[in-house]
């Protein structure tokens, strides 16, 4: 079956074409270098060059993989959660294509479709499993029971792991996206130069709060400016890396003993931290688990895993009717 895809739920406009898991083709137009002046995602200019980019990308899609919209078995969108006037550019688009063309139009939830990112780079991974979605709005840990059976165990209760290493790596000067200069930056400094909190949660220990942690770098920072004396970059990165990978680590372990999980898959914009790909490697290494996480140039927004995703969507019969709206935030249990 092949899958037309369209992701618009932040600042990449995105298509791709899949047969089954094997991609056809995969394109991304980055927003980046507009935003970067701002020091991040403007959510009027992010729908804006949605609209802009999409038609030229849907062209060009069908043209590199050799293929005509006929030949196209469903499209996909991502309809919920992300910032809405970019998630209404796609749905739009989608819905446009998909009536104009009489092909079943397939609603995917974007972080369902982080987790599909897994099935393009193994083709053979299955569920049941454990993910650990971390972007830069989620920090979940879910109990992936089937393709589309899921259940949360854990999620964020302030600041997701991205949003905390943003808005501290702003503040440290790096540019927008920060999570991804702060991690090379890291590898050059010395994790343990700085103390840093590791906040308690009240209630369930498997939901994450990096809000604390992020006002403890700022404080630092702001205090050290204070007084007239440089942090060290390199080791504040490596630091809050380390304290960011030990939270998720120590998360990750109560969550795979309660569920008993074999299977441990890491998911979302953050999944390409150098740190924790490593540690969470190596701890499912020690604990004989088997280790997933996307090939890096899938951990972050695309449209191929939202048509991996749509793939199983749609086996289990989830079919859009041309109301289909877009949704900000949306849980990725119980769909609309
Ligand atoms: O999944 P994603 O592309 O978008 C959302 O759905 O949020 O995630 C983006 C987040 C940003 O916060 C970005 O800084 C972070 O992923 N990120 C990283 C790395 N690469 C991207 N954070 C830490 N280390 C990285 N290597
Ligand atoms: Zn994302």
């Amino acid at each position: 079956m092949k899958i037309l895809a369209i992701e618009t739920s932040c600042d990449d406009t995105a298509i791709a074409i899949i047969q089954d898991r094997k991609i056809l083709v995969s394109l991304v137009a980055s927003q980046v270098d507009e935003h970067i002046v701002y020091g991040g995602v403007v959510p009027e200019i992010a729908s804006r060059m949605h609209i802009e980019a999409i038609s030229n990308l849907y062209k060009q899609a069908l043209s590199r993989a050799n293929l005509k919209i006929d030949d196209i078995d469903a499209i996909a969108v991502t309809y919920a959660p992300g910032l809405i006037g970019s998630l209404l550019v796609g749905v739009n688009f989608a819905k446009g294509l998909a009536l104009s063309t009489g092909k079943p139009l397939i609603p995917v939830h974007h972080l369902r479709s982080h987790i599909a990112a897994n099935y393009i780079t193994d083709t053979a991974l299955t569920p049941p499993f454990l993910a650990l979605v971390i972007s830069g709005g989620h920090s979940h840990l879910i109990n992936v029971k089937d393709y589309c059976d899921f259940e949360v165990i854990g999620r964020t209760r302030d600041d997701a792991a991205g949003e905390c290493f943003d808005k501290c790596a702003r503040a440290m000067g790096l540019p927008y996206p920060g999570g991804v200069h702060l991690d090379r930056i890291a590898e050059n400094g010395d994790p343990n130069a700085y103390s840093l909190p590791k906040p308690k949660v009240d209630g369930n220990p498997l939901d994450f709060s990096f809000s604390g942690l992020k006002t403890a770098v700022l404080n630092t920072i702001n205090n050290s400016k204070q007084k007239g004396i440089e942090i060290n970059i390199e080791n504040m990165c490596a630091s809050l890396r380390k304290t960011v990978t030990d939270i998720i680590l120590d998360k990750l372990q109560i969550a795979t003993e309660q569920t008993n999980s074999k299977k441990i898959v890491l998911a979302g914009g953050v999944s390409a931290n150098s740190e924790i790909r490593r540690t969470i490697k190596e701890f499912c290494k020690k604990n004989n688990l088997e280790f997933y996480a996307p090939e890096l140039k899938y951990c972050g927004d695309n449209a191929a895993m939202v048509a991996a995703q749509a793939l199983y969507e749609y086996k289990n019969g989830n079919i859009a009717k041309s109301d289909l709206n877009a949704y900000a935030t949306l849980d990725i249990e119980t769909l609309k």
